[in-house]
């Protein structure tokens, strides 16, 4: 059986991680200082035996001895992560640092989830991992996306020079349930409004375009990059490269959840970035793997999840 360390675990992508992982027979022990994670996401594992629950932060130095480390934790919305951004920064450097030591000491593989952020606003479309990406290291974003680039920068260097094995994912926009309610994403904001039956606001005309990837996509995806052969360091996208515009995920929306909420139109806020897609050629080729889960059905399951907790 494998002891397997999932940082972040509380979290919304951590604790169906944390599911998955113990399906599959191994040892869990999900690290988390729940600042947007809840006890809630994890209820259902904590009287598991293969079960550990380490609250702490992971800027502070964590000796355990473990196989593999899943290194999720870090606050994925700019609502969140601009809240405290100096404490962003130093969870996504020191935090990488810190399981990073962890891997090298105790000899385990450890997978970064890094973000389809390190290519900021990107000058090419489809993103391609060999496309160095183009971020404002001064904006408001650059907290996370800067410090996500340098975890980055982090594993590939303990990995030449220590040899420790890495994986990096660069994880796109994703959803499904446990997400937070108040994170302040498209897909959150819209099926909560339209539950409540609230307007659902689209900013500009609702022709701009996002691609979303449910969140089981994502996790079988993690769980293949992890099993790849100790020299394949990544970065590896993992998305879903379908585009729907704002328009239509509204009017999806509405009529999975029959709800009579209008849609209002509101201005476009200035840092929005204009798209975002993945080219997934690598994940295909090296993993055999690409999302299977129609947009429809991850909604519903999605709606399903936030119609209980509301
Ligand atoms: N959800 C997405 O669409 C998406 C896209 C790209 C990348 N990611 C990455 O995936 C990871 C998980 O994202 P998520 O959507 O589940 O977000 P989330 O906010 O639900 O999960 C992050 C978890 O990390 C914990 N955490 C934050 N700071 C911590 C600290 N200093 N010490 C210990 N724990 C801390 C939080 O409490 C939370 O449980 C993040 O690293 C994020 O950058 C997510």
């Amino acid at each position: 059986m494998k002891c397997v360390l999932v940082t972040g675990g509380a979290g919304f992508l951590g604790s169906h991680l944390c599911d998955r992982l113990i399906q599959s027979g191994n040892h869990v022990i999900c690290l988390d200082n729940f600042f947007t994670g809840t006890k809630d996401n994890i209820q259902h594992l904590m009287g598991d035996s293969h079960f550990e629950l380490e609250e702490r932060e992971i800027i502070w130095p964590y000796i355990k001895n473990v196989d593999e480390i899943y290194n999720l934790a870090c606050p994925a919305s700019p609502v969140h992560y601009q809240y405290d951004p100096v404490k962003t920064i130093n969870t996504s450097v020191l935090g990488a640092i810190n399981m990073l030591e962890l891997a090298k000491g105790a000899g385990a593989k450890i997978l970064q989830a890094s973000t389809s952020e390190v290519y900021g606003d990107p000058v090419i479309h489809p993103q391609t991992e060999d496309y160095w990406g183009n971020v404002n290291p001064i904006g408001v974003r650059s907290c996370y996306d800067e410090g996500k680039r340098c975890a980055e920068t982090l594993c590939m260097d303990y990995h030449r020079q220590m040899g420790v094995i890495v994986k990096i994912i660069r994880i796109f926009n994703t959803y499904g349930p446990r997400m937070a309610q108040n994170d302040g994403r498209v897909v959150s904001n819209f099926i909560v409004n339209a539950l409540l039956g609230k307007d659902i606001e689209i900013y500009g005309d609702g022709t701009q375009t996002r691609s979303f990837q449910y969140v089981d996509d994502l996790i079988e995806g993690m769980i293949r990059v992890m099993n790849t052969e100790d020299e394949f360091t990544g970065p590896v996208n993992l998305g879903n490269p379908g585009e729907f515009t704002m328009l239509e995920l509204a009017n999806l929306v509405l009529e999975l959840t029959g709800s009579k909420s209008d849609i209002v139109f509101s201005t476009l806020p200035k840092d929005d970035p204009r798209k975002r897609k993945p080219n997934i050629t690598l994940a295909k080729t090296k993993l055999d793997w690409e999302p299977t889960i129609p947009l429809r059905e991850g909604l519903l399951k999605t709606i399903d999840y936030f119609r209980s907790i509301l």
